[in-house]
């Protein structure tokens, strides 16, 4: 397995492949990997086939976190995490650094972003106004660096998920999107680089976005009509708020493909929410 550090050899080494014909399935990360990361890298190895490649990039990157967010604390250990991508068979890690990612003024500077205007403005977009812009300048970033002949995203970050196949459709960039289903904890809790910070009674309170999924869901499958959402809504912050510690962000129900919130909720309809708990901001979403 290769670590990848500057930019240039990713760009070259990427090359050779293409010359070759070579299928390259990336997975692009924030790093501290977990078994929800692992399952893409498999599904990313399965899509590129056995003479294909696998990259996986770690790259916390700064411009998608609001100025009172997480990105100083925000978990790093790449040791572990190129060991588990040497045990997965990954040929290449590209782990970039912020001064070639985001050249200063020194460089030259940066001043380019790609923002995507119908999908981005709800949910993640609306708690985190700068966000997607962030995510769709990297994810475009690291597609011209790594080329890849497809890309897996998980279904944890839906939105972002639906965005980035938003991108990749206007603006042509030649690879495929695959999305790989919520990879959950025992008691069904997302898995995330965050859950790290949750100690104690937190990991507990935690699983109240599983539950109040599932309560959803329960409540959609004894109705043959469609449910209004706004007392869904009220129901799931009553029990978010049952959880002391814990704050219901948003709740939303909306169309899986356009995004588009939903007045009443039936089989079918998407269903995310965001958590505080105490400091730890989660999220988790399913198709209902
Ligand atoms: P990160 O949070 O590290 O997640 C990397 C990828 O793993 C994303 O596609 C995310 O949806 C997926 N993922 C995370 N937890 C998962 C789980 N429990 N099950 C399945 N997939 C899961 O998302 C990002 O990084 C960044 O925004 C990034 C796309 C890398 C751009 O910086």
């Amino acid at each position: 397995m290769r670590l990848v550090r500057s930019i240039a050899s990713m760009q070259r080494l990427s090359k050779g492949w293409q010359r070759r014909g070579l299928q390259v399935g990336l997975v692009p990360t924030m790093g501290f990997l977990h078994a929800g990361h692992l399952s893409l890298v498999r599904r990313a190895s399965r899509l590129a086939g056995s003479r294909g490649k696998v990259v996986v990039s770690i790259y916390v990157n700064p411009t998608q976190f609001g100025p009172r967010e997480d990105f100083s604390s925000y978990p790093r250990d790449l040791s572990r995490d190129l060991r588990l991508c040497r045990a997965e068979k990954v040929d290449a890690v590209f782990a970039p650094r912020d001064v070639e990612m985001y050249p200063g003024d020194r460089a030259g500077g940066f001043s380019t972003y790609v923002e995507e205007g119908r999908l981005s403005g709800g949910m993640e977009g609306a708690s985190r106004p700068t966000h997607f812009r962030g995510v769709a300048t990297v994810v475009a970033k690291l597609f011209n660096i790594v080329r890849p002949t497809v890309a897996v995203f998980g279904a944890k970050d839906y939105q972002q998920a639906t965005i980035v196949k938003r991108m990749v459709r206007d603006l042509n960039f030649p690879l495929e999107i695959k999305v790989a289903p919520i990879y959950r904890e025992p008691d069904g809790l997302a898995m995330s680089s965050r859950n790290r910070y949750l100690k104690g009674r937190a990991r507990l309170q935690a699983t109240v976005l599983w539950r109040a999924i599932e309560r959803v869901r329960a409540a959609v499958g004894r109705n043959s009509r469609a449910l209004p959402a706004p007392a869904l809504k009220r129901a799931v912050k009553r029990m978010v708020e049952r959880e002391p510690g814990a704050r219901l962000d948003y709740v939303e129900f909306f169309d899986a493909e356009t995004l588009e919130p939903a007045s009443r909720v039936a089989h079918g309809t998407h269903m995310a929410l965001a958590v505080f708990i105490g400091k730890t901001r989660l999220i988790d979403n399913s198709r209902l």
